[in-house]
C-alpha cells in the first residue's frame, strides 16, 4: 500500500532522496550520542545539514526572490543569482553580511512588519524565515548546482493510481439504452440495463490515469469485435496521451 502511495506521489527532482539521507544523518547523531562516539558521526550530520540549509536557501532564493532579482530586472538595483552579486548589494549598499543575520537587509526584509517588505506581496513562513537566518548565520554559503537544480525543468513521473482511489468521474448510457459504460478509477466497466442485475459484461483497464469522461460512438468497421456487431464501442477521453476506445 504505501509502495503504491510512494509511486503515486509526484516525484519531483531528487527530494525522496533528501528525505531518507537526512533521516539517515539523525540517525547517526542520535547513535553517536547514544553511545557517547559523538564526534565524527555527528560532523557528518551537522555537515549534512548544513549543506541541506544551504540547498533549502537556494531553493526558496529561486522560488521567492529571483524572479524580480536577476540579471535582467535587479529591483532595487539588487541581483541574487550569485554569491559575489548578493555580497555587493542594492541601491542602498550591503543587503547579506555573512555570519550576521541581524545585520543582513535580505534577512530584516522579510518580517511581516518590513517597510520595503519582501517578496512585496507575500509573507514567507516562520519556517523559511528561519531557514535564511541560519543560512546567513552559517556564512551564506552558495551552492550554484543547487541552485541550477532548483531552476531546471522538473520531471513529473506518474505512478499507477493507488487501488483505493477508485472514483465514478465518469458514466454513459448507449444509444441503445441497453448498456451503461462507468469509468471507476482507471478502469472502464460495461453493465447490461436491459438485465435487473445489471450484469458487468465487460471490465478493463482504460488508462494510467483516472477516467474523467466516456462516450458511445460509431465504431471503426476494421476493428471487428462483439461491440462492432452491436454497432458502438465505449470510448473514453485521456488528457495526457489521445483517446483511446474499448472495441465490444
Ligand atoms: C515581485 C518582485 C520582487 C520579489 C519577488 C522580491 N523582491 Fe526584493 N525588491 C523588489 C523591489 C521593487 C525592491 C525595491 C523596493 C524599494 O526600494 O522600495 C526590492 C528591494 C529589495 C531589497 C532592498 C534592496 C536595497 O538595497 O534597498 C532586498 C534586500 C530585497 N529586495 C530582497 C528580496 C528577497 C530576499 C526576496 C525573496 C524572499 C525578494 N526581495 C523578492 C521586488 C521584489
Amino acid at each position: 500500500m504505501s509502495e503504491q502511495v510512494n509511486s503515486w506521489l509526484l516525484r519531483v527532482g531528487n527530494a525522496r532522496l533528501a528525505i531518507p539521507l537526512l533521516g539517515l544523518g539523525l540517525v547517526l547523531a542520535s547513535a553517536g550520542m547514544a553511545f557517547g562516539a559523538g564526534t565524527p558521526s555527528l560532523r557528518s550530520s551537522n555537515s549534512t545539514r548544513s549543506s541541506e540549509t544551504t540547498a533549502g536557501a537556494m531553493r526558496l532564493l529561486y522560488a521567492h526572490c529571483l524572479s524580480c532579482h536577476n540579471s535582467e530586472k535587479h529591483k532595487g538595483g539588487l541581483q541574487l543569482i550569485t554569491r559575489e552579486l548578493a555580497l555587493k548589494g542594492g541601491e542602498d549598499g550591503a543587503v547579506l553580511v555573512p555570519g550576521k543575520p541581524n545585520e543582513s537587509l535580505l534577512l530584516k526584509v522579510l518580517a511581516a512588519d518590513s517597510d520595503p517588505h519582501m517578496p512585496p506581496k507575500k509573507q514567507l513562513s516562520t519556517n523559511q524565515i528561519q531557514l535564511v537566518r541560519r543560512w546567513i548565520a552559517a556564512g551564506a554559503p552558495w551552492d550554484p548546482a543547487a541552485l541550477a537544480k532548483a531552476s531546471a525543468p522538473r520531471e513529473v513521473v506518474l505512478g499507477p493510481v493507488p487501488d483505493s482511489y477508485r472514483p465514478v468521474l465518469a458514466l454513459a448510457l448507449s444509444p441503445d439504452g441497453e448498456r451503461v459504460a462507468i469509468g471507476r478509477g482507471n478502469r472502464i466497466l460495461v453493465h447490461d440495463t436491459a438485465n435487473t442485475n445489471f450484469t458487468l459484461l465487460l471490465e478493463t483497464e482504460a488508462h494510467r490515469d483516472v477516467v474523467r469522461s466516456l462516450a458511445w460512438s460509431a465504431v471503426n468497421s476494421v476493428r471487428p469485435s462483439r461491440l462492432a456487431q452491436k454497432g458502438t464501442s465505449a470510448a473514453c477521453a485521456e488528457p495526457v496521451t489521445g483517446s483511446s476506445s474499448i472495441p465490444w
